[in-house]
């Protein structure tokens, strides 16, 4: 089992083989924790997702980290949250789940996500803390490439819940 830990941090900022990006379908960029990831990656970041055409809800595609410390960046899109009945849950467990089956696949040895589908699209924070960490001990369960997860925390509430969950017995 990886070791798993919730930080306060910008995820753009840290040292981790791979990083996940709260995308959109486009691919194209945006607000939010995806702008950043843009701009710190840099131009040539676009372009290679240019190329990915898209992607669809609940999965995921990797790219390479150009300027960022991260070799790689994992672009996910999550589901905007429509009240709870449009399979958002499921939606967000795949969004975590393709991440890390990506990874696996690509030989990262260390993976940080953000707070996937709680800014702009919306999903309830303490509910997508459960599914987070959930999902992803699940999916590492038995791994023997993936050594650490970091979820990384946008503020000092987020950070109190992740922590909390992270210390509840399974
Ligand atoms: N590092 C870590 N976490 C961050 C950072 C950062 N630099 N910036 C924001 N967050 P959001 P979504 C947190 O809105 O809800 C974009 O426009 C933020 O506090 O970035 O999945 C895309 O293009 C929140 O907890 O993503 C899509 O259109 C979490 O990241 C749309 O937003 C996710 O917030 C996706 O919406």
């Amino acid at each position: 089992m990886p070791t798993m830990q919730a930080i306060l941090a910008d995820i753009t900022t840290l040292q981790v083989d791979a990083i996940v990006n709260a995308a959109n379908a486009s691919l194209l960029g945006g607000g939010g924790v995806d702008g950043a990831i843009h701009r710190a990656a840099g131009p040539r970041l676009l372009n290679e997702c240019r190329a990915l055409q898209g992607c669809e809800t609940g999965r995921a595609k990797i790219t390479r980290g150009f300027d960022l410390q991260a070799k790689y960046v994992i672009h996910t899109v999550g589901p905007v949250w429509k009240g709870g009945s449009q399979g958002e849950v499921a939606l967000l467990e795949s969004c975590y789940r393709k991440c890390i089956s990506l990874a696996e696949a690509n030989d990262v040895t260390s993976i940080a996500f953000p707070a996937i589908s709680t800014g702009v699209y919306a999903f309830p924070k303490e509910e997508a803390t459960q599914i987070a960490i959930a999902t992803v001990s699940a999916a590492v369960e038995g791994t023997a490439v993936i050594g650490e997860v970091v979820f990384c925390c946008f503020s000092k509430a987020d950070l109190e819940q992740y922590r909390a969950v992270l210390m509840q017995p399974t």
